[in-house]
């Protein structure tokens, strides 16, 4: 994998977050490539600038590296892109300071100047991120977007024009272009949040624009549904939740059960707090908070009083736009050592991605508890441990390290 970013006169050293995984990926493309050559070649000052959907920092390491000083605020949906970002400024030795950093749903300070954007593999979350920006940014803000040729036509231009204002495209480099689009100053009515009924569980959901199967439940969802696991459950994690459908579900078969729920997706967590509140499922006479809602990475920053009964996990096998199984070895890994002992991981999965694999290695068994054509769904016990695994333990415990040769194991 090639980690060394140089385009005109800045030379970076660039990982993907996390760092170790197995692939041979670039933490960046040659949009972002081409977004810097267009700030080289047009003699950009260092103006307030927002930068939006910045993968893994590969244009907020460059602003500060052409200016240590490049007033910036960062805006992502997703939490491993902000890490991925503070990764990279610390290992090119990039000071991180004075970065204000933003959520998909805070609006950019009123300040800003100047707006770098990738364009997103979701264009509605696109539309509504332009909407946003449309409440803020003064009339003739310049707001440049990186983008690949082929995903740019007339459809995409109309997207600029009704919710930002007037855009045209450059010509292509690397079969990439710069769109620059310069706003009209016009206020645009955010979206509502779509809202769909699961009238067999009388559930009521919402989606924001970036969460996963907006609008509808998606096909490995509803066969978890189908198959809840059996058990007096009081602690429970709904792993990758986005709109927090099986959470929401576990609750209403475990009403003493308090439900933790994690997405990298900020929006995710969003939509599943307020599907929490939507479906008014607290349990009168429970003490305390019943349900939490975390931004994370997996269960990297999970709270040390959590020790779960139970995991469910409808596992992504993609980030961003590439195919990868590091997120499902982390989660399986991080439910491992997040589990109590006895406890259960209960995980869905397209069949072909032979899930039982990697839950053998970490977990010592495996069974199957339902399938069908193409899904299957899997439990994973945590069996034998007294005490929790730590870091210093790890050759012991026989879980492996997420950088170990294990990550990876399945793969051709
Ligand atoms: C297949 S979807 C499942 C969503 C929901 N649980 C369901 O069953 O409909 C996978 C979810 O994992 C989330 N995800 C992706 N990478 C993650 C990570 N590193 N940490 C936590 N969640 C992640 C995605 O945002 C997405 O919401």
């Amino acid at each position: 994998m090639t980690t060394q970013f140089s385009v005109e006169d800045i030379e970076l050293e660039l990982t993907r977050y996390p760092k170790n995984q197995e692939s041979n990926l670039q933490a960046w493309d040659a949009a972002d490539e081409h977004l810097i050559k267009h700030l080289k070649e047009t003699e950009q000052a260092p103006i307030a600038t927002a930068i939006i959907n910045d993968n893994f920092g590969a244009l907020t390491a460059c602003l500060r590296s052409m200016d240590a000083q490049w007033p910036l605020a960062v805006e992502t949906d997703a939490k491993t892109s902000q890490l991925g970002t503070l990764q990279n400024l610390e290992n090119n030795k990039l000071s991180s300071d004075d970065i204000q950093w933003l959520n998909s749903r805070e609006n950019i300070p009123a300040a800003i100047e100047l707006v770098l954007m990738k364009l997103p593999k979701n264009l509605s979350y696109f539309a509504h991120q332009l909407n946003r920006l449309s409440q803020v940014l003064p009339e003739g803000t310049q707001v440049l977007i990186g983008a690949k040729a082929k995903s740019i036509n007339k459809s995409l231009l109309e997207v600029f024009a009704k919710n930002l204002g007037p855009a045209s495209a450059s010509l292509t480099w690397k079969k990439t272009r710069v769109i620059t689009c310069i706003t009209d100053g016009v206020a645009r009515k955010l979206p509502t949040a779509s809202q769909w009924p699961i009238p067999e569980l009388n559930l009521e959901i919402t989606n924001l624009s970036n969460v996963f199967a907006s609008g509808k439940l998606d096909i490995g969802a509803r066969i978890m549904l189908d198959n809840m696991p059996k058990g007096d459950f009081k602690s429970i994690i709904d792993l990758g939740c986005g709109n927090g459908v099986l959470g929401l579900n576990a609750k209403q078969c475990f009403p003493q059960a308090y439900i933790h729920f994690v997405d990298d997706s900020e929006m995710a967590v969003e939509s599943a707090r307020q599907n929490w509140a939507l479906n008014k499922l607290d349990t009168q006479g429970l003490v305390g908070e019943q349900a939490t809602f975390g931004w994370d990475d997996c269960l990297t920053h999970l709270n040390e009083g959590v020790r779960p009964d139970l995991i469910l996990c409808n596992p992504p096998f993609h980030q961003g736009e590439a195919i990868t199984d590091h997120i499902a070895w982390q989660m399986f890994l991080q439910s491992w050592r997040a589990l109590k002992n006895g406890g259960i991981l209960h995980v869905v999965g397209n069949r072909h991605l032979a899930y039982h694999v990697k839950l053998q290695r970490i977990f010592k068994n495996c069974t199957t508890v339902a399938s069908n054509g193409k899904f299957v769904i899997l439990q994973a016990q945590k069996i034998g441990k007294k005490a929790e695994p730590h870091e210093s333990q790890e050759s012991s415990t026989e879980a492996p390290h997420p950088q170990s040769s294990l990550y990876g194991a399945t793969k051709p």
